[in-house]
């Protein structure tokens, strides 16, 4: 038995029973709005998840409840409810570390070689959920010492609006610590009672913005990109959402722009549009230059 579905089991068991049809009704929608499918093929984890929802809305069936998504007077409101009780937000500082060493050690050098006579930088971090990966990459560029100068963007986005309000709050606790080396911690990290708080300097270089990877078009808000993290993101998503947005990614992206894929995520039968680099640390995506 895995841990979440540990978890689920000790939540108490819905009162409704959810029927293959219905659940079949729910995913549709919930796929429709954000491309999210991992996971609700299994009524379990649907009626644990929806059915206080139910409840809490006093209705007595899940055929009700899709209506009520589909055509209550606040059912957009309750699609974007349903969609944080259905994904999974889990991060932490320095996620991954090789693949961080990669950036560091290699892609870091290419974006001041190609770029240091513009000395202008865009980062996109999507799905960044509570910003550790966004704080991360600030942190990692202020070790690195080679952008002081430059105009350094690093923007964090989300579809949730609950994890980006986390996010530009910047204060987090032991959990989210679990891979940062106690010296960044000293360097970048004020305590703040039970928690630390992010410093003004790593804040400075970033910014968060409520985007729905599915609404392709608002992508534009960002501009040309140089490097995008879209880690533990794709996996979730429906394998036709998956293509239509690395599709978008490979538009946003300047050429010779990076994009960075979590470590069980692949472009296998999602796009051939994009270059893929051996980098020594780790294999990662390129836009041609
Ligand atoms: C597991 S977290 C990944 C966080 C971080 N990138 C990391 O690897 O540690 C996945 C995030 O993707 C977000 N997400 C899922 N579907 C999305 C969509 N269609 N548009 C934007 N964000 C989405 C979720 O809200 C969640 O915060």
């Amino acid at each position: 038995m895995t841990a979440e579905r540990r978890a689920l089991a000790s939540e108490p068991e819905a009162r409704v029973r959810i029927t293959t049809e219905e659940s079949r009704l729910i995913q549709e929608i919930v796929e429709g709005y954000c491309g999210v499918t991992h996971g609700l093929d299994s009524g379990f984890f649907l009626e644990r998840r929806v059915g206080p929802r139910l409840e809490h809305l006093g209705l007595s069936s899940y055929t009700e409840y899709y209506h009520y998504l589909r055509s209550g007077p606040d059912g957009h409101a309750e699609l974007v409810t349903l969609v944080e009780q259905l994904t999974t937000h889990e991060t932490y500082f320095f996620r991954e570390e090789y693949q961080l060493d990669a950036f560091r050690e290699e892609i870091l050098t290419d974006l001041v070689d190609r770029l240091g006579s513009r000395k202008r930088l865009s980062i996109w971090s999507a799905g960044c959920s509570t910003g550790e990966e966004v704080y991360t990459l600030a942190m990692i560029l202020l070790d690195d010492g080679r952008f002081q100068d430059w105009h350094v963007r690093i923007v964090g986005s989300d579809i949730s609006r609950e994890v980006l309000a986390k996010a530009r709050a910047a204060r987090y606790s032991e959990r989210s610590f679990r891979t940062t080396p106690p010296e960044t911690i000293a360097r970048y990290f004020e305590a703040d009672g039970d928690y630390r708080r992010v410093a003004d300097e790593v804040r400075d270089l970033c910014s968060f913005a409520q985007i729905n990877l599915l609404e392709t078009e608002r992508y534009r808000i960002l501009g040309s990109c140089n490097v995008i993290f879209c880690r533990n993101v794709l996996m979730y998503l429906a394998a036709e959402a998956r293509s239509q947005v690395v599709d978008a990614f490979y538009d946003r992206l300047a050429p010779g722009g990076w994009l960075l894929l979590g470590h069980s995520e692949s472009l296998l039968n999602v796009s051939t549009r994009f270059e893929l680099a051996n980098l020594e640390k780790d294999l990662v995506y390129r836009r041609a230059r």
